[in-house]
């Protein structure tokens, strides 16, 4: 809690400085930076100025006498907060400045998420931190991959069964809402949403006060369940090759030792609008592929996220017919008991020109004069357990009918 003096400058700066609140508070919010690369085939690839920030929801919401504007079940105190004006008068967003206390830290173009965080007096508490990232102009990055590729690395090996490290691509608003009532938008991770339609607190950055469901367009282009860190290529092939095609088909590559692996999907490597179609007899009527497609040229926001799932124990991805683990071993109560400093680590982010972000040295065809290095660390194929996985859920959702349980988890605030 900040002492009293600060509360009271705070309060003061507020006053003069913005019109409103519910706006941020005088903390002002500290993002990790974490680099990530735009790639040519020409020019290589190029260094972004780019930082993570965390969901709004994981921001304290208080009024100026430092009163929470939150109630103990987690819904916006309705007093405080009957409409968004209101609200807006009586409550602000606090800066987050200790990530680490969030379960985050990077270096460099390396991204490192706990799902737990250690308190001083040793024991843990759940983090489950999801973040987004930002531009340096304190908007979202908005990612426009037809005819494109996004390439990433991840080190799932200190992921025990029940934990899912989440990279995926969601639409979202530019400036996470940024308004009159809100001018901390995403800088203050405003504005999530997902093809879950989850009923939330805020709803593209504004007061949600009549309980409405929020719905956008989302690919879930890595929730991925191996042992070993590798290299992820997701490309959008368009009908003519151009970033203004329509978007035909979704190719997804595996790197390990700088080698393309081959994919354990049943579905082989490729999802294509008839694949969409067959496996969902939804996906037709929503437009299938293309509306992913149109989703994909308005940019779509890059978000990682590390959870387990107390209800389902995240068995739709890692047991029964999905992977190796057994039926309760995700029980998050065993996680933290025998996994509590369990984390996901995403590093060397890059997207461009198809060809432009990786290189392999075999079997693939795929010439590049990229001069984005895998950085594989590990590993044999020997040293995978047997029933190891090294699949990813290539789930294109477009609709709001798309229902995976991994999805609960976004409906909670
Ligand atoms: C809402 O906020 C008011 C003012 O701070 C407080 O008196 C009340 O107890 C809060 N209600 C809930 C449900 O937390
Ligand atoms: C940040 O949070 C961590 C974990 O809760 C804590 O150990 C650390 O002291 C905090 N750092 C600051 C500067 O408050
Ligand atoms: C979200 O909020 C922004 C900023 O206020 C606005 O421009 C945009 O139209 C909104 N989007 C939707 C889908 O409501």
């Amino acid at each position: 809690m900040a002492p009293k003096l600060s509360s009271v400058i705070a309060v003061a700066l507020a006053g003069c400085r913005l019109a409103t609140a519910q706006n941020p508070d005088d903390t002002a919010e500290v993002h990790p930076k974490l680099t990530t690369y735009q790639c040519t085939k020409a020019g290589g690839c190029v260094a972004q100025d780019t930082s993570v920030v965390i969901d709004w929801n994981y921001h304290w919401f208080h009024t100026a006498d430092w009163l929470s504007c939150t109630t103990s079940d987690g819904k916006v105190n309705s007093t405080l907060c009957p409409d968004e004006a209101t609200c807006a008068k009586n409550c602000f967003v606090q800066g987050d400045t200790n990530y680490t206390g969030n379960g985050v830290t990077t270096s460099g173009d390396t991204l490192t998420m706990y799902q737990y965080t250690k308190q001083s007096d040793g024991t843990y508490q759940n983090a489950s931190p999801r973040l987004y990232l930002l531009g340096s102009d304190g908007n979202y990055k908005m990612l426009q991959l037809n005819g494109k590729e996004l390439t990433f690395t991840v080190d799932l090996s200190q992921l025990p069964c029940g934990e899912n490290g989440a990279l995926y691509l969601g639409e979202m608003d530019k400036t996470g809402g940024r308004s009159e009532y809100n001018q901390g938008g995403a800088n203050y991770g405003g504005g999530y949403c997902d093809a879950q339609c989850p009923v939330q607190n805020w709803k593209n950055g504004t007061l949600n006060t009549n309980a409405a469901g929020y719905c956008c367009n989302e690919m879930d282009s890595g929730t991925v369940d191996t042992t070993k860190p590798f290299t992820i290529v997701t490309q959008f092939n368009t009908n003519d090759g151009t970033a203004t095609g329509t978007l035909t088909s979704i190719t997804r590559k595996y790197l390990q030792n700088g080698v393309l692996v081959a994919s354990a999907n049943s579905g082989g490597d490729t999802l294509t609008t008839e694949m969409c179609n067959s496996l969902d007899s939804t996906a037709a009527a929503f437009g299938s592929l293309a509306t992913s497609g149109q989703a994909l040229a308005r940019g779509m926001v890059l978000t990682f996220a590390v959870w387990n799932d107390a209800t389902g124990y995240m068995n739709w991805l890692d047991s029964g017919n999905n992977g190796p683990c057994d039926a309760t071993e995700g029980n998050p109560t065993l996680i933290i008991e025998n996994n509590p400093t369990t984390h996901v680590v995403f590093s060397n982010i890059r997207w461009g020109e198809i060809g432009s972000t990786f290189s392999s040295g075999g079997g693939s065809g795929t010439t590049t004069t990229s001069k984005a290095g895998t950085t594989l660390t590990t590993s044999k194929a020997s040293t995978a357990t047997a029933g190891t996985k090294t699949t990813a859920t290539t789930k294109v959702t477009t609709t709001s009918s798309a229902a995976t349980p991994a999805q609960t988890h976004f409906g909670r605030e």
